[in-house]
């Protein structure tokens, strides 16, 4: 007790410069550090230096490595001018981008848009306004980002590299048994359709989303082989209805919207489904008492920044928003760190 009066500097400071330790990882994924190092085993820092085309002193290279190391990004034997490095487990295994799973795509895209963003918090919060390429544009940020073909390709890989072990967990907790179809409302590059089809050999999916990212998920689709059972609908899910399915997911999707777009889009999913129907949305649903998800809650303040009214929610939302409509009940089933599958019942 008398610990927790004691008044301490060192959560300020920890957040404070937080953006030095998110700076740093960014740029080694930037630089494609952990894919090199997989390649290669493990490189001394002359290598690396000379593979990433740096021209900082030795000391501030070494820095940068050790920082990584000390973060548990990296393993090093010896020191300096003798120091190995090569990826720990994790950035093996999540941050080559040779490998199936990789989940890097948000950390590049967090590099090249969102860190840049994140700068005008303040402008956001004073205007309520979004701070990313909308701002100059008054369009919608969906027609903005898929008029550029690198921006499309960079916001999939970010939406893949986010939700995939969530995608996973889902396919493998769920209980599809009882079900046939599976329609992916705004599913981006087909990753939850082709592991829902993966796990559950019975299933077939639908993965829907605007026509620009048809051709991604066409490609996804060819990768895994299961071009059988998982297929790419192109479609704009405000005006027309949803394909009916057994169960309608929708990740990371009602986030995006204000609570009015929000309830339109449960609607819709809602006369998607047969009675008995269940209605899926994988988010980093925020805890009730607001006190826990500091994730969801910097998700929702991301949402400000990008789409200046869309806005993450508590389970208690979901359950308002869903009774309203006409499902009969819900559950919520964890799934890998912040994130959560909120399920209604038709
Ligand atoms: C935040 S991303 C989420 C992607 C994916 N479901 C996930 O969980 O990572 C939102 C998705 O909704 C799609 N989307 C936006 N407006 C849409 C519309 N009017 N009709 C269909 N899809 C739409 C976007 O193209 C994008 O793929």
């Amino acid at each position: 007790m008398e610990n927790q009066l004691k008044p301490s500097p060192q959560m300020i400071m920890q957040v404070g410069n937080g953006f030095w330790a998110s700076k740093i990882l960014l740029t080694a994924v930037y630089f494609e550090l952990f894919t090199h190092l997989s390649q290669q085993g493990s490189m001394s820092g002359s290598a690396i230096k000379s593979t990433l085309k740096l021209n900082c002193t030795d000391r501030h290279l070494f820095d940068f490595l050790d920082v990584l190391t000390s973060f548990g990004f990296l393993n090093r034997t010896g020191l300096l001018e003798n120091a190995k490095y090569s990826n720990s487990i994790d950035t093996d295994t999540f941050l080559d981008k040779n490998k199936p799973s990789y989940i890097g795509g948000v950390l590049e895209m967090m590099n090249n848009r969102l860190y840049g963003f994140w700068g005008n918090l303040g402008e956001a919060l004073t205007t309520g306004k979004a701070q990313n390429e909308t701002s100059k544009d008054e369009k919608p940020f969906f027609e903005v980002l898929y008029e550029n073909s690198d921006l499309l390709k960079e916001f999939t890989n970010a939406m893949t590299g986010v939700q995939l072990r969530n995608f996973m967990a889902l396919a493998q907790k769920f209980d599809f048994s009882k079900y046939n179809t599976l329609l992916d409302a705004g599913g981006s590059a087909g990753v939850l359709s082709l592991m829902v089809a993966k796990h559950n050999l019975h299933m077939q999916c639908n993965t829907f989303d605007l026509p620009p990212v048809e051709s991604i998920a066409n490609e996804t689709i060819k990768k895994f082989q299961l071009d059988d059972r998982v297929r790419a609908i192109s479609g704009d899910f405000f005006e027309e209805e949803l394909p009916k399915a057994d169960v309608v997911a929708m990740g990371n999707i009602l986030h995006d919207w204000n609570e009015e777009t929000k309830i339109k889009l449960i609607q819709k999913a809602y006369d998607a489904l047969p009675e008995g129907g269940a209605f899926i949305a994988i988010e980093a649903l925020i805890d009730n008492d607001r006190k826990e998800n500091a994730f969801g809650m910097m998700m929702s303040l991301n949402m400000l920044i990008e789409t200046s009214d869309g806005f993450d929610y508590t389970f208690n939302d979901f359950n308002r928003w869903t009774k309203k409509i006409g499902f009969k009940s819900t559950t919520i089933l964890p799934l890998t760190g912040p994130s959560s599958a909120a399920i209604a019942y038709k």
